[in-house]
């Protein structure tokens, strides 16, 4: 079968396609024959600069899959051969809090990857995808989607009629738009272009603000709200974005800290003069992967697929990542 591999820091371009034996599965593993892989900004990171995340070549990129289970180990119970499924980014974390061993257990870093035409699942490290949704729609579901969730329904306790700030349109910010809508919240999202915050109209953002055409924008949220700010942010941003987020989040309010597209310093006053809860958040466990599914499957919600490339030019998706001009998530069909 073939995979993928990172051979070298030398970037997208020196991914290989190479040849790898067919995994045989253990007692407690499923074989997967891979449909789709969907990538991160997270994939894209590892892939430019491996070495400060301490890969060992070669390894195989991409946490995110979703494809068919064609055999299963002796002692697997949870799933057979035709079963639609989705990996779990992290293969050790079924329920309760994350612990140092889950996160040893992330694919495309610490373990290997899914942008492979098959690959070997922990049994309890995958879950039944939706039947609504095609593998490109359900391989957008294990890092993204299940991170926005973490975020706003566990984390930001999210409640009919309270507000979320997103910032930016890519993979994790738009699951927190679905997201958010579905759950009843106010939705204010951020955008470099105006033909992306139109996209974000369409999908139900109720109110869009151009971080370039508005660098202030997180006073434009506070005259959003009220002068009360948000009650949830997803910050997707990181440093360079944090001390606005925290301007834009009402006292007592939460924001999740995920993101590190940009750099920076950070003064914490503000967390603690607002009292804010300043959470950060790593992709989520096996447990809300289903309740998010149950949920994605009972409202009919579909992922928004911003293009689909093939298995044979899966550099371009990474190349079209870094180029940003994606709304949503970018996929890779095997
Ligand atoms: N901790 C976790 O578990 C977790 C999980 C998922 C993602 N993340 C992190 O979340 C971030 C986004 O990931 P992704 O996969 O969704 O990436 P992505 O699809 O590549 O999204 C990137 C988008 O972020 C927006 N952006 C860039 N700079 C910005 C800024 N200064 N202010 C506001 N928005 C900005 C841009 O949106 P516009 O083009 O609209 O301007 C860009 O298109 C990354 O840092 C990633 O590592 C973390």
């Amino acid at each position: 079968m073939r995979a993928y591999e990172i051979i070298s820091a030398d970037g997208i371009d020196a991914l290989a396609l190479n040849e790898r034996p067919e995994p045989v599965p253990g007692p407690h593993e499923i074989l997967v024959a891979v449909r789709a892989s969907s990538i991160n900004y997270r994939d894209l990171s590892t892939i430019e600069d491996p070495k400060p995340r301490g890969i060992v070549y070669p390894r195989i990129p991409n946490s995110d899959a979703a494809g068919e289970v064609v055999a299963a180990g002796s002692a697997v119970t949870r799933f057979k051969p035709g079963d639609r499924v989705a990996g779990c980014f992290f293969q050790r974390w079924s329920d309760g809090g994350i612990d140092a061993a889950a996160m040893a257990s992330a694919l495309g870093g610490a373990l290997d990857g899914v942008l492979a035409e098959q690959v070997l699942l922990r049994e309890d490290g995958a879950v039944a995808i939706p039947g609504h949704l095609s593998f490109e729609e359900a391989a957008t579901l294990p890092c993204a989607a299940l991170t926005a969730w973490n975020c706003l329904l566990e984390q930001g306790g999210l409640k009919p009629g309270m507000t979320v700030l997103l910032l930016g349109t890519g993979g994790a910010s738009i699951f927190g738009l679905q997201l958010a809508k579905m759950a009843g919240a106010r939705v204010i999202i951020t955008s470099s272009s105006d033909a992306k915050l139109e996209r974000a109209r369409g999908l139900g953002a109720d109110e869009t603000i151009n971080y370039r055409a508005t660098p202030e924008w997180q006073a434009r949220v506070v005259e959003l709200t009220g002068g009360r700010g948000v009650d949830v942010t997803l910050e997707t941003g990181g440093a360079g974005t944090l001390e606005k987020s925290i301007e834009a989040t009402r006292v007592g309010g939460t924001i999740c800290l995920i993101g590190v597209l940009t750099g920076g310093t950070i003064n914490p006053v503000g967390v603690m003069r607002k009292s804010i809860r300043l959470q950060g958040v790593y992709v989520g466990n096996r447990r809300m992967f289903e309740d998010m599914n149950a949920a994605l499957a009972a409202n009919r919600v579909h992922p928004v697929v911003d293009r689909v490339f093939e298995f044979d030019d899966a550099r371009a998706a990474y190349h079209a990542m870094r180029a940003a001009g994606h709304f949503g998530k970018l996929v890779i069909r095997i």
